[in-house]
């Protein structure tokens, strides 16, 4: 039998990961969104594309929960972008109503899948869908790290005129201008990127890195962005659905790992049938512990205020 993904959120980055899980022949999909008609339209328009792609998925739309039921996966990209006069707490608080309510229906139906969140303020959300979900702490991930890295990545390729499938970058911390790209462990085909890279090159590309977001936010003007979200959410998606065991860095549930207790943050993790099989604890060095610490600080925050929900 084919493996079922519900994505919540019909929207850019919901949409592309269907897209994305069709053209990969993963599993079938089912798009939901509280707009009415759209996640059909989007879902039959993608079934289309079937006999021309040649994938053999159904794909399908709708505004409840009822066609969700037994997901194997729930891709969480519903949610509203940050509007002009918004602050970053009142889109907080607008975005976690959706989750919430997102992660209730995904529950309900769906039991036994495994969430991951798409939704920003990624971390924040992450952890309101494990409160929500009372998953355990292995079925919920947020998607940020594969993204942050994969940017890190093209910005280093680019600068080094080599591959992108030879760059190695591993990008830690919260999903936002605190995260952390360890340059130490990042490089080309094992060469260390210090040895190929000028600090002042190297600075440069972490500052693009960091704001990597924003710069396409500034291109696009009316949204975020959404190719490279939702390939990152689908390769998520994938090394579980066929348990392919990848290590990757991911927002996950931590419990005192990197001194970090009760806090979704981006780290590497080994993702396989039972989603977060293993996390792994790299030793850092005290600046980069401290730049960690400095980024788990900002995803408190926004987790306190949730707190006082
Ligand atoms: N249930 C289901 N869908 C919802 C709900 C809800 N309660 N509330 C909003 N939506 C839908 C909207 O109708 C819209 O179709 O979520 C979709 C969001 O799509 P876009 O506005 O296109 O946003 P997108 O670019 O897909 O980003 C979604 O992912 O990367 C993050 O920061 C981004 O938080 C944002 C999310």
């Amino acid at each position: 039998m084919r493996k079922k993904v519900t994505v919540v959120g019909a929207g850019n980055v919901g949409a592309n990961c269907a897209l994305r899980i069709a053209d990969k022949e993963l599993a079938d999909v089912v798009l939901v969104d509280v707009v009415e008609g759209v996640p059909q339209g989007k879902g039959l328009d993608l079934l289309q594309s079937g006999p021309v792609q040649g994938y053999d998925v159904m794909l399908t739309g709708a505004n409840d929960y009822e066609p969700t039921a037994n997901s194997d996966i729930a891709i969480i990209t519903a949610g509203f972008p940050r509007k002009p006069g918004m602050s970053r707490d009142d889109l907080l608080l607008a975005n976690y109503d959706v989750v919430r309510m997102a992660t209730e229906q995904v529950a309900k139906h769906s039991p036994n899948c495994i969430l991951i969140v798409v939704t920003n303020p990624l971390d924040a959300m992450a952890q309101a869908a494990y409160w929500v979900s009372q998953f355990s702490k292995n079925r919920v991930i947020g998607m940020a790290g594969i993204l942050d890295s994969a940017r890190f990545r093209t910005f280093i390729a680019q600068e080094l005129n080599v591959s992108v499938e030879n760059v190695t970058a591993v990008v830690m911390g919260g999903h936002g201008d605190t995260m952390v790209p360890l340059v130490r462990l990042s490089g080309v085909s094992g060469i260390p990127l210090t040895e190929l890279m000028d600090q002042a090159t190297i600075d440069k590309i972490v500052t693009r890195t960091r704001n990597g977001g924003a710069e396409i936010v500034k291109y696009l003007k009316t949204g975020s962005a959404y190719y490279a979200p939702s390939a990152a959410a689908v390769e998520m998606a994938e090394s579980i659905l066929k348990d392919k065991k990848k290590v990757l860095p991911c927002a996950a549930y931590l419990e005192g790992e990197y001194g970090i207790n009760g806090l979704f943050v981006g780290v590497p993790v080994k993702l396989g049938a039972r989603g977060i099989e293993q996390i792994y604890e790299i030793k850092l060095k005290d600046e980069e512990q401290a730049m960690l610490k400095k980024s788990a600080d900002s995803v408190q925050e926004l987790v306190d205020v949730l707190k006082k929900k």
